[in-house]
């Protein structure tokens, strides 16, 4: 087990910075989720910490060690990806200790190992089976089994789950972080998935173009993202943004003739009137009913007890999420603790305190 720091870390392939000057600390047994979309520098960053790829500058620490100039075989990492490559003629259970075995591990230490894994991956049944009996999930698991069966001081994971169909990914998902835990081994999961992310993570690490841009709790981040970005990558369906325009006595909601009154916002808003960012979940827009509102209903649509609908801000349609079985809807209001607050040129949030779950 270790805790990893990034000190600075940059990445780059000629004149492209695929990682650019991040830093950051993983704690000892935590599981980090580096989330971003593609092409952000998320494997980049993990390569480098596995030693695949060298740091252009920085430094990257293992329980306080610099490890830049070690081989990847020296750093005691484990790492898995996409596309698993267990051996095929090799049964699960010689696949499993094959990492021992390249070792020279003793005999007996091999087996205590391989019953320790067997009991935490639940993979009894399958030791003496090939790999081409088992379905891709299992197969994945295989290779988690044999990542840690050498006990590494990190465990990397880029995108383990993408390639296995969406039912059996799911019940993956849970049984990972059930085994991460269990296993209490520092791990750094690397997706494009944020339900994935949100689900799994101790802290995400929301990275966009080389850089990092927000690290924190699942929750924090879904409540108190730090820029519109992070506010619309998290979520779905995904954040709706509306114009806010400064008017004498409040702010008008984009080419409608609704008016957020001072006395609606909070102070952090008011103090320095400027074009702003509205930022609304779907969750927390309401129907109600009546005709002639101003921000109308357009579209409804009924997934068993939920309610999606589009709703009409001048011209531009948003999306709202809603369980209400109410009569017909004419038109949406927001819950007032639900609203967060952009600036409309840097894309930051203005600090209104947390947004009510
Ligand atoms: N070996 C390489 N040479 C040149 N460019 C690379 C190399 N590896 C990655 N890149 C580029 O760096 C960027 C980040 O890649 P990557 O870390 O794989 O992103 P992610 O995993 O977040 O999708 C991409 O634009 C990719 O094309
Ligand atoms: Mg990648």
């Amino acid at each position: 087990m270790a805790r990893i720091d990034l000190k600075n870390l940059s990445i780059h392939f000629g004149g492209f910075k695929a990682v650019d000057d991040v830093s950051l600390t993983v704690n000892d047994g935590e599981f980090a989720v580096y989330l971003g979309p593609s092409g952000c520098g998320k494997t980049t960053t993990l390569r480098a910490i596995a030693g695949l790829v060298s740091a252009t500058s920085g430094d990257i620490l293992f329980d306080g060690k610099r490890v830049n100039d070690l081989r990847p075989s020296e750093r005691n990492i484990a790492m898995v990806f996409q596309f698993v490559s267990l051996y095929p003629h090799l049964s699960i259970a010689e696949n499993i200790i094959f990492p021992l075995k390249a070792r020279g591990v003793a005999k007996a230490d091999i087996a205590r190992k391989l019953d320790w894994v067997t009991g935490i991956f639940k993979l009894g049944d399958d030791l003496r089976r090939y790999p081409s009996a088992l379905p891709p999930g299992a197969r994945q698991k295989v290779a988690l089994a044999r990542a840690v069966i050498r006990e590494p001081a990190a465990l990397l994971l880029d995108e383990p789950l993408s390639a296995i169909d969406e039912q059996f990914r799911e019940e993956m998902r849970w049984e990972l972080g059930h085994l991460q835990r269990e296993l209490g081994v520092t791990t750094i999961y690397v997706t494009h998935d944020q339900r994935e992310a949100m689900s799994l993570a101790d802290r995400i690490v929301l990275m966009n173009h080389s850089k990092i841009v927000q690290v924190a709790k699942p929750d924090t981040i879904f409540f108190q993202p730090s820029s519109v970005f992070a506010g619309q990558f998290i979520g779905s369906p995904s954040m709706n943004l509306i114009d806010l325009v400064p008017v004498s006595g409040g702010f008008r909601l984009g080419a409608s003739e609704v008016v957020l009154t001072h006395a609606e916002l909070p102070e952090a808003v008011i103090r320095n009137p400027r074009a702003l960012k509205l930022g609304v979940r779907p969750r927390d827009v309401r129907l109600v009913s009546g005709a002639g509102h101003p921000l109308p209903v357009v579209d409804v649509f009924s997934v068993g007890r939920e309610k999606y609908f589009a709703f009409r801000i001048g011209d531009t349609i948003h999306q709202g999420f809603d369980t209400l079985t109410d009569s017909t809807p004419g038109g949406v209001v927001f819950a007032p603790d639900g609203l967060m607050f952009f600036d409309a040129e840097t894309g930051m949030r203005l600090e209104t305190g947390r947004i009510a779950a």
